[in-house]
Formats: C-alpha cells, structure tokens, sequence
C-alpha cells in the first residue's frame, strides 16, 4: 500500500466535535484529524447566535433550569442522565474556551455576555432566561478558529481536504478508515488504534437547509454500511427562521434580541401559540406554527413565508408589551447601532442575498432544515454503542452531530448543538486516547482499500442512462414534502417508495468527468449514495413511529404517545437489509408531562 499511515487516534471531521476530540486526544496519543474541508471551513461555523451554560452572568439561572428545559425541549425522548451531564459540564466547558483564548461578547463589567435563547427560561417565572454565551453573532467561527489554533499548538497531525470513504474493521473492532486526498484522487489508509466520527449532519436530504453542502451524512452512512445501528433518525429539526427560498439561517438570536414573526395580517402570530414566551418558544412549536399560519392563508401576501421583523421601532414596541426588562430593571429598548454590533452577520446576509436592510425592512423567512437529532448512538463518553443492551463498539467513537448520545430528543434547544460538541468531543477523545493506550494495534482487513475502490469504480463505470442532479433534486424535494415538518403515512410511503427507485436508478449514474484532481462530481456522485442511504432510513423511522413527538409531527397521529412510544427507534442494515428495534429512554428525575411554553 502505498499510502499507508499509523496514528494511535484518528478523527474523522474537523468541526467543533472533531477539533475538540483531537486536541483532548493528542494531549496523550499521537493524533490525526482528517476533513474533507479545511478546518476552519466546517460547518460549525454556522452556528451563530451562542453556545449555552447556566452562567447566570446577567440574571439568576441554575443548572437544575437548563437541564429540565433541555429535558422539556426534548419532547421527553432525551436521556436524562447524559443530559444532566451536558448541563452541569457547560459553565467549565464555557470558561475554558474563554481561557483558550475565545473572543465572546461581554457584559459593561466585563463578564461573558448571554442572551435568551427559545426553551430557555427561569423555571421559576416561566420567562426566557439569558443563557446563551455569544461572540456577536458568528460563535461557532469563533469556536472554530480557537479551537483549531489550540490544535496547531498541541501538534494534531491534519489531513485537510481528504474525504472518508470507508470505515475498517477486523476481529470485531475499529482498526482504520480509508480516505481519498481530493488534490490528486489517491487513496490513503489509516491504521489506527481508536477511530472518532465527526463528519456532523445531513441536512442536505432536504431542499430548503441551512446546512453547507458538505452536509451529506457521511459518517451516518459510512458506519451503517458495516453494520452500526442509527438511532431516532426521524427527529430531524426545522429551524423556524431560513431566508426564503434559500434556507441560509438566519440566528435564533435576532428573536433574543427581540425580533417577532408576524405574519400576512400584521398579526405576531406566536402569541396565540405559546402564550408565555412567545417567539422564544422550541423550534419545532414555532416552525409548526409558521406551517399552521402559511396553511390558514396568513402568509405574507397569500404566500408561504412570514415575517421575522428586527426593526428598532418594532423590537421596542413588543419590548414594552411584554414588560421586558434589561438586568437592572429598566425597560429593554435597542437602538439600529446596538442591532448592528450584535447581529452583524445577520444584517449583511440579508443586504447581500436578498439586497433587504433589516433595520428598515422586515426579513421574508420559512423554516429550512437544520440539525439531525438522532445518529450513532453513542453514550456520554463519546463510546458508539451498538444494541439496546449498550454494547461498547471497541475502539469507535462518534461525538457531535453524527453523534446520539441522545441529550437533544426529539427537539433540540437553540445553542446546545454547540454546547453537545464541545463536552461530548471532549470526553470522545479522552476516551479515544485513553483506549488506544491500553492496546496494541490490531492488524487491517486484506485489501483495506477494495470497498472504497469498488465504490468510485462503480460511479465510473455506471451505464450513464442516470443524471445526477436530477436524482438529488428529486429527492430533496420529496424528502421536504412528504418527510418534512408535518408528516401523514401516505406522505412517507411516497416519499419512501420514491427514495427506493431513486437508489435504483442511481446505480445508472456514470459521472462525465474522470480525472483524479479535484474530482468534485465523483466526490458529489458518491455523497448523494450517502444522503439516498441515510433518506431511507430517516423514512423508514419515521414511518414506524405512529405518534407525535417534537420535530416529528404526524398529522394522522397528532399526540404523544409515552404508552407506546417513549423509546429511542435503531435501525440496523444486515444482509442488505434493514432492521428496526428499540430501547428505552433514560428517566432520571423528571417524569414526562405535557409541554406548554
Ligand atoms: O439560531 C441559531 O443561532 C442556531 C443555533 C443553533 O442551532 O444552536
């Protein structure tokens, strides 16, 4: 083999679960980080408006709180225990990115700034509370950049722009990945003791996303191919707030600053739906609610979007109807300056792609695909876990979005995606280096590389009677209709019947171009086999699970059903098939009841 090479702990992805695993990892262990991006490219980076923890820097807040709000958010299909984890890890996971050097936004004294976020409340009160840490509104940029200088520093080995492709196994454990270096179309092994995943979301199933095109599941599709289960794969999140037509988010954090949607009557619509805390309510309510008015006529001009409105004048009016307040008591009002330092990003994403000033025209906005709950199932050592009975997969990790451990249900709360990677990369490399310690390298499978091969092979070779575009247009536009935020089983059996012939027809894709350097189509060509793999599953789950609960919403089963349904769903693919089964829930403290916000 001619590029063959050997690090105790390799990890796959270079976002913030990747950047966090390697540098725990290489504190110990001599470490690669491999990504198909260049790092500060992930997608992390679209995370804007902050990264959760119960700091309480401008007003009283509590673990307990954002625990039980983070519970609550979950639909009740959050395992508590790994929840509790994540809470009480947040305060220390937040000062320690400050002492890395993070640039977040402070407060006059000088602490850390925090700003509400939907789901996040004083439990007391029943309000949003501000827990939310931001640096303006580009947090996860900032989490990138500081994490992958501290990278730099502690001598993390880094293969930029080389995609996996396989993951190898022999004598039941993880021993290496396969990967192709994008600037010349070799092939690479990787020979390693631990190997983590984190290749984050798949977002790019869907039409309308927010997710970067490198969102194409990946790692989900990787490990299922050899055999690893993905667990509560139907709780795919809806993001309320996506520019129209074009899906870019627009930050949960415009509404913490006090932006409302309105809808085609002039009317702020949340207030009907969740009267106490308004547009601060969990994505999945807001995104239904959005869907509800659009569906009752009351988009903007008849259409299918509303309004996310940001205006000084507007912010200060329902400011002063709700009787809110700044930290010491006198009335919150907001000047365009103060706007514009806060949500720069915002504001310039707006005047770039739709050449509309939000400090003087409201937003058009539709909810857009956003964050993949479910995942490898993983428990809170970043350790996958392969049955209902938790069985330790040895030697693979997953951390991150790729990852379920699960603490997000089946509806996450704003800003504990970036919260979930930081603690649980963390304790996936610890893990990671920790394991390779105690081992010897197990030799490779013969032929390491065939699999990958066979793959690029066939995408060369197909009978060229197939277009590709057409394939993968066809199924984000069949995913979001059918499999999108309102479901119904006739919906989902069209959908899952389509996405069937579309892996049939796609094994008639030739790709044109069959050149090694650069090959992006190639590269685009075997993604969309990820996403048709991961579709499938998503749709089978969801098709499965006969009740309501967060982001999946089924019009034919509109409640909750704990009775049957709280358990996380696994879908394993054995023989070529695939196979559904369940395990429990964890329940520590907080028994499920009803959410009202
Ligand atoms: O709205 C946002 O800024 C997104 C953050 C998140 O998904 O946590």
């Amino acid at each position: 083999m001619a590029n063959l090479h050997q690090f105790d702990v390799v990890v796959v992805g270079a976002g913030g679960a990747g950047l966090m695993a390697g540098l725990y990892a290489s504190r110990t262990a001599r470490t690669a980080v491999i990504s198909k991006l260049y790092p500060t490219r992930s997608h992390t980076g679209a995370a804007q408006g902050g990264i959760s923890a119960a700091l309480g820097n401008l007003e009283e807040d509590r673990v307990e709180w954002h625990t039980y709000d983070s519970v609550k958010g979950s639909d009740y299909l959050g395992d508590q225990d790994a929840i509790e984890f994540m809470c009480q890890e947040a305060p220390q996971a937040i000062l320690e990115l400050e002492h890395m050097g993070l640039p977040f936004d402070r407060t006059p004294e000088g602490r850390i700034s925090q700003r509400p976020f939907g789901g996040h409340t004083n439990n007391v009160t029943g309000k949003p509370v501000r827990r939310a840490c931001h640096a303006a509104d580009r947090t996860g940029h900032m989490i990138l950049q500081t994490l992958y200088q501290q990278c730099l520093k502690n001598n993390v080995t880094f293969f930029d722009e080389f995609q996996v492709l396989d993951l190898l196994i022999n004598d039941g454990k993880a021993v290496g990945v396969v990967a192709v270096s994008l600037a010349d179309g070799e092939l690479h092994t990787f020979h390693a003791k631990s190997i983590v995943f984190a290749t984050g979301g798949h977002g790019r199933v869907w039409e309308i996303t927010s997710n970067a095109y490198a969102y194409s599941g990946d790692g989900a599709a990787i490990v299922f191919r050899r055999g690893i289960p993905l667990e509560d794969m139907e709780f795919f999140q809806f993001h309320p707030t996506g520019i129209y037509k074009l899906g870019i988010l627009i930050t949960e954090g415009v509404r913490g600053e006090g932006g409302v949607l309105i809808n085609g009557k002039g009317e702020r619509f949340m207030e009907r739906y969740a009267p106490r805390v308004k547009d601060l309510a969990s994505r999945d309510v807001i995104s239904r609610a959005i869907y509800l008015e659009i569906r009752e006529g009351r988009g903007i001009n008849g259409s299918n979007y509303v309004y996310l409105d940001v205006r000084p004048e507007v912010v200060n009016k329902y400011a002063a109807l709700d009787g809110r307040t700044n930290p010491d008591g006198s009335p919150y009002q907001v000047t365009a300056e103060q706007l514009l330092k806060k949500l720069p990003d915002i504001i310039d994403f707006n005047r770039v792609y739709l050449g509309i000033d939000p400090m003087t025209q409201p937003m058009p906005i539709q909810p857009t695909a956003h964050y993949t709950m479910g995942g490898i199932p993983t428990n809170q050592y970043g350790e996958v876990v392969i049955d209902d009975k938790k069985t330790v997969f040895p030697g693979l990790y997953a951390a991150g979005e790729v990852a379920c451990v699960s603490v997000h249900g089946a509806n996450r709360l704003g800003t504990n995606s970036l919260l979930d990677l930081v603690v649980f990369g963390k304790y996936a490399g610890l893990r990671a280096a920790e394991y390779a310690r105690g081992v010897d390298f197990t030799p490779l499978p013969s032929d390491p590389e065939g699999f990958a091969r066979r793959q690029f092979e066939a995408l060369r070779n197909g009978s060229g009677k197939e277009n590709l575009t057409d394939i993968s247009n066809r199924m984000k536009r069949v995913m979001f209709e059918d499999v999108g935020v309102f479901r119904t089983e006739e919906g989902m059996k069209r959908a899952l019947a389509e996405v069937r012939t579309l892996k049939e027809r796609y094994r008639q894709v030739r790709v044109s171009d069959t050149g090694k350097i650069f090959n992006t189509e190639l590269l685009n060509a075997w993604e969309l086999g990820n996403l048709l793999d991961v579709a499938e599953v998503i749709t089978i789950s969801a098709l499965n699970r006969t009740e309501s609960r967060g982001g999946h919403a089924r019009e034919d089963y509109p409640n909750r059903d704990d009775a049957n349904w709280l358990k996380h769903t696994l879908v394993w693919q054995r023989d070529g098939r695939f196979e559904i089964g369940y395990k429990p829930v964890v329940i520590t403290r907080y028994t499920p009841k009803e959410r009202t916000y």
